[in-house]
């Protein structure tokens, strides 16, 4: 088993062929074995002052041989222990006691991998949440600052152009034609930001961006509500409305980089989606009937957008399901769990 320890708690990171997981009757043991700073091992533990008086040596499961090897971490700091234990004395050589010194080294190794894989999910996680807040604050200033002064302008041009008699009325429209290009182009770029639907809703948020999909794709794409009632009841629902923003922009974003993939890749001609509310989450099914997704694709190098639905999904505990086969199609199954 490897035992960690820090000054707040001990637990049992791994550990295999030992029913009893009890940490506290451990502890001693290992706390006792982390001290040493050495490799600790005992041939006997009944013949060992310390060790002949511990209940897991007394008593089930009768602990009779104890190996322990010190986990030192990066800057030499102990964090714990390897155990070998067994229920009948032994001894080891020393090429044992080695090899499992380079164990116990390799296992500090995984560990920190570990450590570091998780700080750098947390990382990504923060950097999106950061980048949405960044997102909705653009988007906002943008409709404030830009969108209100470009339609005052606009205002001001059909003030002048129906006062004026004729001279200006040419270049007058033409401006005023050059203005609602550049409004409608703030709109669109205040939409790609941060659609405002993202305020209303799920439902609201899943249905402007099918349409939106359908008319830029030409790709048919409708909600499935079979399973819930009808799109009102599901519209209206409590769970949906209980979604925090940040959620909704999760999955928001989840389904853009769907539905560019099946415009980029899958050579569909429909698309269906499924929202139905599943145990404590939100499950959301997008499934299009093109070629589907091939082994090789899955494993493509450079390839971020599945990768990123999936981390994105870890950083709140949700999971991706992809189920695809050659010209059947892909269903992407995402699951999203509340928020207590
Ligand atoms: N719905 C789909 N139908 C068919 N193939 C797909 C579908 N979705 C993804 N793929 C395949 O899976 C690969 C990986 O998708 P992924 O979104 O991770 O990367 P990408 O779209 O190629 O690049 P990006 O990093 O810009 O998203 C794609 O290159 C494509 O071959
Ligand atoms: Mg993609």
């Amino acid at each position: 088993m490897l035992a960690l320890v820090n000054r707040h708690r001990h637990y049992l990171k791994s550990l295999t062929g030992l029913d009893q997981q009890d940490s506290d009757r451990l502890l001693p043991l290992c706390v006792h074995a982390a001290q040493s700073n050495d490799a600790v091992v005992v041939e006997d533990t009944l013949l060992h002052d310390w060790f002949s008086q511990h209940s897991m040596v007394t008593s089930a499961p009768y602990i009779r041989f104890f190996v322990a090897i010190p986990l030192s971490g990066a800057n030499g700091e102990l964090t714990g222990n390897l155990c070998i234990l067994d229920r009948q004395p032994r001894s080891l050589y020393n090429w044992q006691i080695e090899n499992l010194k380079i164990l116990a080294r390799q296992s500090v190794l995984l560990l920190e991998l570990g450590r570091k894989q998780n700080n750098l999910r947390a990382l990504a996680a923060h950097q999106e949440n950061i980048k949405e807040q960044e997102r909705q604050r653009i988007a906002r200033d943008l409709h404030d600052e830009l969108g209100q002064n470009l339609l005052a302008l606009k205002l001001d041009l059909t003030m002048m152009l129906e006062q004026e008699s004729a001279n200006l009325k040419l270049p007058l429209n033409d401006a005023i034609y050059n203005l609602n290009g550049v409004i409608s182009g703030v709109r669109n770029i205040i939409n790609d930001l941060r659609p405002p639907v993202l305020e209303l809703g799920l439902y609201a948020t899943v249905e402007w961006q099918l349409k939106k999909f359908e008319r830029q794709s030409q790709i048919r794409a409708v909600i499935d509500a079979s399973d819930t009632g009808n799109a009102v009841e599901v519209c209206d629902s409590a769970i949906y409305k209980s979604l925090s923003t940040m959620q909704v922009a999760t999955l928001f974003r989840i389904l853009q980089e769907a539905l560019t993939n099946i415009r980029r890749h899958a050579r569909a001609s429909n698309v269906v989606l499924r929202l139905q509310h599943l145990g404590h989450g939100i499950e959301m099914r997008i499934c299009d009937d093109g070629i589907g997704i091939s082994d090789d694709a899955l494993c493509k190098h450079q390839c971020y957008g599945l990768i990123g639905i999936r981390e994105r999904l870890r950083a709140c505990r949700g999971s991706l399901q992809i189920d695809t086969a050659a010209g059947q199609g892909t269903t992407l199954t995402i699951y999203l769990p509340l928020a207590k």
